[in-house]
């Protein structure tokens, strides 16, 4: 089993928030994320996925068809948005990193899951310094 990983880049805006909160409490809880007039990140996405190579083509997966799964599902509906208005998957959720991991794995494995390889984890950084991963529920594609 070998692991491949792809990036992608992605600008959003969003706002950290709970609609029943002062803006005083979320600015506690959320900081700046919280600012009621929005602002945005530049988001790194890393999706890795794992299989056996290909005899004839030596790949896991090639990249060029898991960057287009990635853009069709995930970055065109993220990026240059807002998340909190516009982003389809992510509507009556708070957009936070951990939130953003865990639907992007929704949106992606069927199609992930359609091909040769097996989804195994979706890391979104929102800054240098703050990052979540989701390794889904575990699940062991037959060969
Ligand atoms: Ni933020």
């Amino acid at each position: 089993m070998v692991h491949i990983t792809r990036r992608e880049r992605f600008s959003a805006a969003h706002r950290l928030y709970v609609k029943e909160w002062s803006d005083a409490e979320n600015y506690n809880v959320f900081g700046a994320c919280s600012n009621p007039n929005w602002h945005g990140h530049n988001y790194v996405l890393h999706v890795t996925v794992k299989g056996v190579p290909n005899k004839k083509t030596g790949f896991v997966e090639n990249l060029k068809v898991l960057s287009k799964i990635l853009k069709n599902k995930v970055i065109s509906q993220l990026d240059h948005k807002n998340i909190n208005l516009e982003t389809p998957f992510m509507k009556g959720i708070i957009p936070s990193t951990e939130n953003l991991a865990l639907k992007i794995w929704q949106e992606i494995e069927p199609e992930i899951n359609a091909t040769n390889c097996t989804l195994h984890c979706v890391k979104v950084s929102e800054t240098e310094n703050n990052s979540a991963e989701y390794y889904g529920v575990f699940f062991e594609k037959n060969a």
